[in-house]
């Protein structure tokens, strides 16, 4: 029977959980608005979501801000996303010390605009020695980008005699994504009826179990991440092994 009200014992949670906030600008279309106004109300559950994954116990949670792919969109859009990003980093660096929330950044941070990058920079730097939850923000983010930015880094340190090729594994990989310090995703969440990964985390995500909900971001509160929390916590995650294996152990 499914049980209605989520488990917060730490090995029932998701240790990573990562979202794909999409549909804000369907969701402002459907009102009559500018696309702009949905990003402004998606901030507003950017930090319901935030504060209840915190309050739940989650431990990371990695939000899909802005993709590599997002900077071909029209400059007036760019531009206002990055201003609601320094805007928001300014005013919510009160909650995350008041949440223990650590705030983190993965993606090309070099290609933000100058302002952005010094205040995620500010912001991290305040946050780091906070240690309830790590919130990761990708921000300029795409997958192949982290996955060839890695394999040049390696390839260097081939070429130097500082790994040799053979001693290549999973670990060494991992630890030249800008996801080094995250432990794998463990539940995916994707808003807006769109059942695709747009260059997130495809490395990361390897064993995640994914959840699509309808709802456009800028509608996702509280009961829809408990709704995904419970929906996972009713599943079996096998890791290619049979069931009769998983209830042996
Ligand atoms: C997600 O909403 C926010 C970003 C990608 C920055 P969209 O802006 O993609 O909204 P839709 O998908 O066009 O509705
Ligand atoms: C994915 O959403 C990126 C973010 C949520 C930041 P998009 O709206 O850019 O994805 P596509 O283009 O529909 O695949
Ligand atoms: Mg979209």
């Amino acid at each position: 029977m499914e049980k209605t009200a989520v488990n917060t014992e730490s090995h029932k949670l998701p240790r990573h959980l990562a979202i794909i906030m999409d549909g804000n600008g369907r969701w402002a279309k459907a009102k009559g608005k500018p696309r702009t106004f949905g990003h402004e109300q998606g901030v507003r559950a950017v930090k319901e979501t935030v504060e209840s994954a915190a309050a739940m116990g989650i431990k990371y949670l990695t939000l899909y801000a802005f993709s590599t792919e997002n900077w071909n969109r029209p400059k007036y859009e760019v531009d206002i996303l990055m201003k609601l990003l320094i805007k928001s980093l300014k005013k919510e660096l009160k909650t995350f010390q008041e949440h223990n929330i650590r705030l983190n950044a993965i993606g090309a941070l070099d290609t933000l605009p100058k302002k952005a990058a010094r205040e995620l920079e500010e912001v991290i730097e305040q946050t780091s020695k906070n240690n309830k939850m790590t919130l990761s923000l990708a921000l300029s983010y795409g997958s192949r980008e982290e996955l060839l930015q890695a394999v040049k880094s390696i390839s260097v340190k081939v070429k130097n005699n500082i790994i040799s090729s053979e001693n290549i594994d999973e670990t060494i990989i991992n630890s030249h994504l800008y996801t080094h310090d995250l432990p794998e995703v463990d539940l995916l969440i994707r808003t807006s009826g769109e059942q695709r990964i747009s260059n997130f985390l495809l490395w990361q995500i390897a064993y995640a179990e994914l959840y699509f909900i309808d709802d456009y971001w800028p509608d996702f509160s509280k009961q829809h991440l408990e709704q995904a929390l419970l929906n996972y916590q009713n599943r079996e995650r096998r890791f290619g092994k049979t069931s009769e294996q998983l209830s042996e152990s």
